[in-house]
């Protein structure tokens, strides 16, 4: 059987009936020069901001038109019906505080409404995170955000199960705990830092095996999340950079490969998404 061959138009399900795609770009900490410029060489329907990052005008606007200059190849007029614009709330406090919150990003963006809505921060304590929670609920079941999502699981029984969990995964910090704990409960989970910060490009195995399937670095990194069955995030603020991991992920990592790349030791290199107050 041929392998997956997974393009800007693949998509992924989600538990709430919806689907998604599959291949998202991050605009974290980008100017707003760099993000419209980024956002311009992407997809335009996959841009990963953040209210924290203060690049929601500019990640969401041009998104509004087709007009990409590169990487679209793959994409047909109507996969941007579907677009997936993400953003995230800064920071929990109160139940109204968060639903303006929505409402403001909702507008920054110019879209109306948000794609995919994140918590961002894990810091506020429970009582404020469970009113982030519930007003994202509320902002689903208004349309002013499609479906939801968290950047750590919080105990509790939410009345929407998040759909995706944003965490840092790649090599070095595996996190198969939080990632089959997601799969349990039909969390897809969307990995940061997939590139492991361009370390993974200097890396003699990641390098050998690159050399192996054809592909580079890069490739071999977004292929690997892929086929975990994750969104990869990958970043660059470069047009070339940005093309190429978004492209050639047309081939299957070997099971044998997989194994390899997944055995290595696990390290936090961010904050652990599992010890917040
Ligand atoms: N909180 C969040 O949701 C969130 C989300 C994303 C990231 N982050 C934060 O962002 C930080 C780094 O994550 P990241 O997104 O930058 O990690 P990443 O995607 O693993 O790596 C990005 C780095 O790789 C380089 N790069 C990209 N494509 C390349 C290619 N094909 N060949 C060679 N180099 C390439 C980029 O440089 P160029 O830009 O120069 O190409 C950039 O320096 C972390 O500290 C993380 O906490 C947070």
């Amino acid at each position: 059987m041929a392998p997956p061959t997974f393009t800007l138009a693949s998509r992924i399900e989600l538990a709430n009936c919806l689907s998604m795609p599959q291949i998202h770009f991050v605009v974290y900490l980008t100017s707003g020069h760099e993000t419209s410029q980024v956002v311009r060489w992407t997809s335009e329907v996959t841009i990963d901001s953040a209210q924290m990052v203060h690049n929601e005008r500019e990640s969401g606007r041009p998104s509004l038109t087709f007009s990409s200059e590169a990487n679209t190849a793959a994409l047909k007029r109507e996969d941007i019906q579907n677009l997936l614009f993400t953003s995230k709330l800064a920071s929990n406090s109160a139940y109204d505080a968060a639903r303006r919150s929505v409402e403001q990003s909702a507008n920054t963006c110019s879209l109306g409404y948000i794609g995919l809505f994140l918590l961002h921060s894990p810091y506020g304590g429970k009582h404020a995170k469970l009113k982030s929670c519930r007003a994202v609920e509320d902002a689903i079941d208004d349309g002013e955000i499609r479906v939801g999502g968290v950047k750590h699981l919080i105990a509790s029984k939410p009345r929407i199960i998040p759909a995706v969990n944003q965490i840092e995964v790649h090599l070095f910090n595996i996190r198969t705990d939080i990632t089959t704990l997601c799969q349990e409960h039909g969390i897809v989970v969307k990995t940061y830092a997939p590139l492991i910060r361009a370390l993974g490009m200097k890396n003699a195995t990641i390098i050998s095996l690159s050399k192996k399937y054809h592909c580079t670095p890069g490739q071999l990194l977004v292929r690997r999340s892929l086929q975990n069955g994750n969104i990869p995030l990958p970043k660059s603020v470069k047009k070339e950079r940005i093309v190429e991991n978004g492209n050639g992920v047309g081939f299957e990592i070997a099971e044998a490969n997989m194994k390899t790349m997944d055995g290595w030791i696990g390290r936090v290199s961010d904050w652990d998404p599992t010890d917040c107050p």
